[in-house]
C-alpha cells in the first residue's frame, strides 16, 4: 500500500502500466478507472455504468480482467495494469485480437471495444481454442449497444484463428 503524501490525504502509488512504471498521488477513494484516465492520461479505458455492469472499463491486472470502476487505484499499487493502449506491439502493430475486431467489424461506435479487447485477450491467452460456449461465457460480462454481438463473436473466433496461424 502506498504512503500518504505530505500532510494531505493523497496517497502515492506506483503501478506498472503497459510495461512502464507510473506514479500517481491519489485520494484513497480514487477509482482505478479515474486514475488511469485522469491521473495517467490513458483515456482508452472507457467508463460506462460505473457500477460493474457494462464491462467497458475492463483492464488487465497482472494479466487478469478486472473492472477498473470497481477497484480503488490504491488497491492496484505495486501491480501491473494493461490497458487497451498496451495491447498493440512495440512498433504499434495491432495485436491479433485487435486485427480480428477490425477485420470482422466487431465494433461500431467503439465505446465498448476497449473492454472487449482486454477481456478477449485474456480469454484467448488462457484458452487458445475456446468452444462456442466458452466464447459466449467469456464475453458475457461485457455489454454492447450497437453490434448485436454476432460480429464480436466472429471476431473472437477469428482472433483464435490468427493466433493459431502465428504459433
Ligand atoms: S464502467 Fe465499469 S463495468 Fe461499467
Ligand atoms: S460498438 Fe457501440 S457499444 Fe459496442
Amino acid at each position: 500500500m502506498g504512503e500518504p503524501v505530505g500532510g494531505g490525504t493523497d496517497i502515492a502509488i506506483t503501478l506498472t502500466v503497459n510495461g512502464v512504471v507510473r506514479r500517481a498521488e491519489v485520494p484513497g477513494r480514487r477509482l482505478l478507472s479515474d486514475c488511469l484516465r485522469h491521473d495517467l492520461g490513458l483515456t482508452g479505458t472507457h467508463v460506462g455504468c460505473e457500477h460493474g455492469v457494462c464491462g467497458c472499463c475492463t483492464v488487465l491486472l497482472d494479466g487478469e480482467p478486472v473492472r477498473s470502476c470497481l477497484m480503488f487505484a490504491v488497491t492496484a499499487d505495486g501491480h501491473a495494469v494493461t490497458t487497451v493502449e498496451g495491447l498493440a506491439g512495440p512498433g504499434g502493430e495491432l495485436s491479433p485480437v485487435q486485427r480480428a475486431f477490425a477485420e470482422c467489424h466487431g465494433l461500431q461506435c467503439g465505446f465498448c471495444t476497449p473492454g472487449f479487447l482486454c477481456v478477449v485477450t485474456a480469454l484467448l491467452r488462457e484458452n487458445p481454442v475456446p468452444t462456442e460456449e466458452e466464447v459466449l461465457e467469456g464475453v458475457s460480462g461485457n455489454l454492447c449497444r450497437c453490434t448485436g454481438y454476432q460480429n464480436i463473436l466472429r471476431s473472437v473466433r477469428r482472433a483464435a484463428e490468427i493466433m493459431a496461424e502465428e504459433r
